[in-house]
């Protein structure tokens, strides 16, 4: 295994050798590039002997975080890259609690709390009346409300067949072949048979006739599919629950459309995560995962610990973790409200809407993703025909491929990623545009400019010209570093994030 700190790049290491010199013939400066620090390799291997001054190491540091993208031009990510001040302020002010100390800090696992009901309702989780508490827990993201989930759905399965002496050796989960790479994770790490529903040409969702067809006495749940599960509990007696990745869509669905049946009100539905840095507008480090009712979270998993002083219930899969973006979570929630949601996600729906039209009046592309509000705000699009030639259009007259578009538009600072779609339908390749609360009308037309820019300057490109581009991008690229340094590794999985 080959660690991902050891991903940058070599040119970088040799850079470092030629820039050693006899420090005593020096003369350093109490400035910053002045310093002995600046003329000095930074440190990568060991701890340094000796302290540097904090606006030294601040600024070494910030220097070299330059080399990264600008969060608010990565169009590849749905999580957060904008928060206001007064939140901002709030997670500055909390950084230092440990969420877990919860004797110590109250407060913050009361705003957790009013966080999991708010949430749980926003899902419509049935409740007996207004001030019932709702089952649910923050988390670092979605990845770890799932790893919850499934383990829940897994222990919950296996004390009912325990209880009927039937075996407990083979469980399994079902779920489309797109699936986040979250979800191999979860089967993987606690022994979790995959079962997949494979994507193909036009199909890029879980179809559920072919879902609930591998439904097993195994099964211990299921990705959607409501009503097919519930003809076959009908059928056979046996319950599969549902639990819904609503990783981005979760604070989308609610606001967009309002009336679109996905949540806790089908009856087979019993647990939902969501990420709180996604669409619910906090920036990373934040999710939940939420429960129908008690019921649906066996209670041997809950841990009762006694910790400096205190009795707390804990069933999370880390133990400490910082309370600011939990604060974070509930001042948006307060501060957006029903109204301030629907007309941030309405703004984003309707940016993406007129991105795809402006793209598809390029004559270029073909839009794959759906549009008003059915599915996130985003944008999936490839060249027409792209597959024919494998990227290379020579039919439509051009010889560059969507990896080379993707380039020139990171020489300007936009990150719009290139993806392969998941297994079965791997030969379609697209490019995606995540819209996120920062996108706005101007950017969009912004992005629009650029891509028209970077087709103009491609088409006067010949083929020679086009091989130098990718040989010196493939040069300068750190990412692809960090790539390579997974080389070999054996559990490499190539994740898709196309059309969700
Ligand atoms: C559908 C889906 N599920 C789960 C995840 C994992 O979420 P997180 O990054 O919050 O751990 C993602 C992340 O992109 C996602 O898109």
């Amino acid at each position: 295994m080959v660690f991902l700190s050891n991903a940058i790049s070599d040119s970088r290491l040799a850079e470092e050798g030629e820039c050693e010199g006899e420090a005593s013939e020096m003369v350093y400066s109490t400035t910053v590039y002045g310093s002995r620090w600046s003329d000095q390799p930074i440190p990568r291997f060991e701890l340094p002997e000796d302290e540097m001054p904090p606006q030294v190491a601040y600024k070494l540091i910030k220097d070299d975080l330059a080399l990264d993208s600008k969060p608010t031009l990565n169009l590849a990510s749905f999580v957060t890259t904008y928060m206001e001040e007064e939140a901002e302020k709030l997670m500055a002010e909390n950084i230092s609690k440990n969420f877990i100390d919860f004797e110590e800090y109250p407060m913050s696992v009361e705003i957790q709390n009013r966080c999991v009901n708010i949430i749980a309702r926003l899902f419509h989780a049935p409740v007996d009346n207004p001030s019932q508490e709702a089952m649910g827990v923050s988390t670092v993201g979605s990845s770890e409300a799932i790893m919850l989930a499934v383990l829940a759905m897994k222990r919950r399965w296996q004390e009912q067949r325990r209880a009927r002496g039937l075996s407990t050796d083979k469980p399994n989960l079902i779920m489309g072949s797109n699936v986040q790479v979250c979800w191999e994770k979860a089967c993987r790490y606690f022994d979790v048979e995959e079962s997949y529903v494979y994507c193909s040409e036009g199909q890029y969702t879980l179809l559920p006739e072919k879902a609930v067809e591998l439904v097993d006495e195994n099964t211990i749940g299921i990705c959607a599919v409501n009503d097919l599960l519930l003809a076959k509990k009908a059928l056979t007696g046996v319950e599969i629950p549902i639990h819904v990745d609503a990783a981005s869509g979760g604070f989308v669905a609610p606001f967009v459309k309002p009336d679109l049946l996905w949540d806790f009100r089908l009856p087979l539905v019993k647990s939902i995560n969501v990420s709180g840095h996604k669409y619910g507008l906090c920036y990373p480090g934040i999710g939940w995962a939420i429960w129908r009712s008690s019921k649906y979270l066996p209670k041997d998993l809950v841990f009762n610990i006694n910790y400096l002083g205190a009795d707390q219930a804990s069933f999370t899969l880390n133990f400490s973790k910082g309370a600011s973006h939990v604060i974070a979570q509930y001042y948006i929630l307060i501060r957006l409200g029903r109204k301030g949601f629907t007309s941030i996600m309405g703004n984003i729906t309707r940016h993406a809407d007129r991105l795809a039209k402006m793209l598809e009046d390029t004559g270029r592309f073909e839009i794959l993703s759906e549009r008003n509000g059915k599915g996130l705000p985003l944008v999936a699009f490839r060249f027409k025909h792209n597959e024919k030639m494998n990227y290379d259009e020579r039919l439509t007259g051009t010889i560059f491929t969507k990896f080379d578009l993707a380039t020139r538009l990171r020489e300007r600072g936009w990150v719009v990623p290139a993806y392969t779609m998941a297994p079965h339908a791997e030969h379609i390749k697209l490019l995606r545009v995540v819209l996120r609360e920062d996108f706005t009308h101007v950017r969009c037309e912004l992005l629009l400019k650029d891509i028209k820019m970077a087709l103009s300057l491609l088409d006067k490109m010949d083929r020679s010209a086009i091989q130098t581009m990718r040989s010196a991008s493939q040069r300068w690229t750190l990412l692809k570093h960090a790539t390579l340094a997974f080389k070999g590794s054996k559990n490499k999985t190539e994740k898709t994030y196309g059309v969700c």
